[in-house]
């Protein structure tokens, strides 16, 4: 099947380019940003501009910046507040300062503050060019680094996520150019794909990590609950509201909300939450004032919303407002190849955890291979779990996997358990041990930990086994 895997929804505006060179140039004289952003865009910035300490904290809220030009005299708030403020906000910007000439002493201050570097006024394109070239070689090697640590964090993929499938590549690289955009991602998949687990690692990939992530299950909240628990109250603003609740948006604040089941949204809620989006603010139940939030919004549903606003169930306006960027995690049906990968990675989690080592038998392996996995990742999870705890022995057997996945007729006695082989050639055990192992490294390039992992044995018996092969070798 050659479905769309995962395609931006075609009316997607800009989103932010992948991109981690993002400037914001603080400085009052309006001749020295504009010659800074000229530099900065040449060396392939995206540039933004602030006149003031106070412009630049409104930019700050809502642009995802990794590098700040800051100038240590402004007017209004001094330079060295405005760093305190930007270091709090965005911890991880590479902040240099500007210092008029003679002023050095400031900029050490400013190093002790956080700053990564400091430039005195006046100083020369060249100058500039080489300082912004340095700037950007090091946010390279900084996002490499945190990618990579979340590739071995995870083995494969993005926070967590298994997955080597070239539509999953394909997601992976959808998140990371979600994780720095500041707009809603409406995520889409069936059940059990890892819809969850894809709005975290947006938000863990972004640059509000620090924040909360706030998870809100639209479909699970009774329905007159679900306002005073998204906006919070006021006290008295019903029986038994003592006192007064911040509600999750306000306990996002600065982070990520995660609209799950967003299409079980209860009409006049959705309303208020479009208002909360648009207006970037909520009311608090029984409050007459509004409340100013900042919060991103990451939305999941497994319902066709479409097909929802057609029908009249879904607000269309608030459709397009979650719907600014999207992607579709493909079922796992669609990405057969990994379900070898998430069997190893969940085997290997469980023998972890319980300390036990169990391996799948051949044909209890080439079940899970051949199964359809409606329910996807979290199917195929539970039923290893549910195996795992019910099989007495070190090895599972196609008779141990629940019924719909053995895909067995009626149990027949006579058949038993392994390879099933009444007739033709018969090949012993040892040896369909041997050829599996063997080839299992073939395949992976020799990488002989993976091998095990996916054989479902551990990498000491692999090893052992190797051995006694070699020496059976230079015996024969
Ligand atoms: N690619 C993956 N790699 C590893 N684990 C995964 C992957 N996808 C899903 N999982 C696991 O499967 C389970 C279901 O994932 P998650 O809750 O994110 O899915 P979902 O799409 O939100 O499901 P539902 O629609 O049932 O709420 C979780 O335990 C998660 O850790
Ligand atoms: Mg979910």
């Amino acid at each position: 099947m050659t479905s769309p895997v995962l395609s931006p929804m075609p009316a997607t505006p800009q989103i932010e380019p992948a991109n981690f060179l993002n400037l914001l140039i603080v400085d009052d004289e309006r001749s020295i940003r504009e010659a800074c952003r000229e530099v900065a865009q040449s060396l392939g910035y995206t540039a933004y501009v602030a006149d003031s300490a106070e412009h630049a904290y409104r930019l700050l809220e809502t642009q995802p910046f990794d590098s700040v030009l800051l100038d240590l005299r402004l007017p209004g708030a001094g330079g060295l507040d405005a760093l305190r403020r930007i270091k709090e906000r965005r911890p991880e910007a590479v902040v240099i300062v500007v210092t008029g000439y003679g002023t050095v002493q400031s900029a050490v201050q400013a190093m002790k503050n956080g700053a990564y570097d400091y430039v005195t006024k006046p100083f020369s394109v060249d100058e500039q060019k080489m300082l912004l070239e340095r700037v950007a070689s090091h946010l390279r090697l900084k996002s490499e680094n945190r990618l990579l640590r979340e590739k071995v964090k995870s083995k494969q993929g993005f926070g967590g996520i298994v997955g080597r499938a070239p539509e999953m590549e394909k997601l992976y690289r959808i998140i990371a150019k979600a994780a720095n955009s500041v707009h809603p991602v409406l995520i889409l998949g069936e059940s059990g794909t890892g819809k969850e687990m894809v709005a975290r690692s947006i938000h863990y990939s972004g640059p509000f990590r620090d924040k909360a992530f706030i998870p809100v299950d639209c479909g699970s909240l009774v329905p007159t609950l679900i306002e005073s628990e998204l906006f919070g109250y006021v006290k008295g603003a019903f029986t038994g509201a003592n006192q007064s609740k911040d509600g999750l948006m306000a306990i996002a604040e600065g982070g990520t909300i995660f609209l799950d089941e967003v299409g079980e949204l209860p009409v006049d809620l959705q309303a208020k939450m479009l208002r909360a989006i648009q207006e970037k603010e909520i009311r608090p139940v029984g409050s007459t004032r509004r409340v100013a939030i900042n919060v991103r919004i990451l939305a999941a549903t497994n319902r066709d919303l479409d097909q929802a606003v057609a029908q009249g169930e879904f607000r269309r306006d608030l459709y397009f407002r979650l719907n600014v960027l999207s992607l579709r995690i493909p079922a796992l049906r669609e990405r057969r190849q990994d379900i070898p990968l998430l069997i190893g990675y969940f085997l290997d989690r469980m023998t972890r955890t319980s300390g036990l080592e169990k391996m799948l038998s051949d044909d209890a392996l080439k079940a899970m291979l051949a199964y359809d996995w409606p329910g996807n990742v979290r199917e195929l999870e539970n039923c290893l779990e549910r195996t795992y705890a019910f099989t007495s022995g070190p090895l599972i057997h196609t008779t141990d996997l629940p019924r719909e996945v053995a895909n067995l007729p009626l149990p027949d006695p006579s058949s038993g358990s392994g390879n099933g082989n009444g007739h033709g050639k018969i090949i012993p055990i040892a040896e369909l041990e041997k050829n599996t192992i063997l080839n299992a490294i073939t395949e992976l390039n020799g990488d002989k930990l993976q091998a095990a992992r996916l054989l479902g044995i551990g990498k000491t018996t692999l090893y052992r086994k190797l051995k006694d092969y070699a020496a059976h070798e230079f015996q024969s």
